[in-house]
């Protein structure tokens, strides 16, 4: 099956650098995805920032369905694989063709981890749909598009829920039971074993300045700032 579009972006050949910011809810990848473009910026490169699901005028719309409406585990997955769909067309795949930095708060890992570990939908059939999105012609080729490095900001979830509860109105996924927590966690884990390279697991439960320094070395050891 193919899907062609003319204009569809070829994501491949790119001179950007990709980094996508992953962890459980009140995991604290706020601040650090601010200081991190600040840190490029300073160096002179063009920043993208960016989050999942949403990004476009269309992602966003369906990050407010997802995040809001109850739904079943496959239907859930769709609306964020389709607003990833747009997302890397429409912003990821152009940002990256021009040298940006795009820093996305969550990428797919978080569909294996929410969708698949958390609410136990399919693994293999994540696999499919991420195959299809994250491919420029939908299945076809080798190159599935993937983050350079996930930095994975791994906290227990107890103390996840304690420095999230009474931030906010928690949304559909900040209000579930710390075991819910544990099973996206597993997840994450699960995504970088298969996967250690891109990876770089964080422990979040350090102090602010501790984390930073520990984001900042894991780009630096990829040569990407000095
Ligand atoms: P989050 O990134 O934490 O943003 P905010 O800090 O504004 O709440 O919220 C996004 C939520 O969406 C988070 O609970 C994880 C969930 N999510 C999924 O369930 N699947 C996905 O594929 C993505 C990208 C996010």
């Amino acid at each position: 099956m193919s899907i062609s579009s003319k204009d569809s972006p070829s994501f491949m050949t790119h001179r950007g650098i990709f980094i996508s910011f992953e962890g459980i809810d009140g995991a604290g990848k706020s601040t650090h995805i601010e200081a991190l473009a600040h840190a490029f910026e300073a160096q002179g490169r063009a920043v993208t920032l960016t989050r999942e699901p949403g990004g476009t005028a269309l992602a966003e719309k369906l990050r407010t369905l997802v995040l809001n409406e109850a739904m079943d585990a496959l239907t859930e997955a769709l609306l964020v694989f389709a607003a990833r769909r747009d997302h890397l067309q429409q912003l990821i795949e152009p940002a990256l063709v021009r040298g940006d930095v795009v820093i996305s708060d969550r990428f797919t890992d978080a569909t294996f981890a929410y969708q698949g570990s958390g609410r136990g939908y399919d693994w293999k059939t994540l696999l499919y749909l991420e195959r299809l999105v994250q491919t420029a012609q939908g299945l076809e080729g080798d190159f599935v598009r993937q983050p350079d490095l996930t930095l994975w900001f791994d906290l227990d979830p107890d103390i996840a829920a304690a420095r999230l509860a009474g931030a906010r109105v928690p949304d559909k996924f900040e209000s579930q039971s710390a075991e819910f927590f544990r099973r996206v966690s597993g997840g994450y884990e699960r995504r970088m074993q298969a996967d250690s390279k891109r990876f770089a697991r964080i422990a979040a439960d350090n102090l602010r300045d501790v984390v930073w320094q520990h984001v900042l070395q894991a780009v630096q050891q990829q040569g990407w700032l000095p």
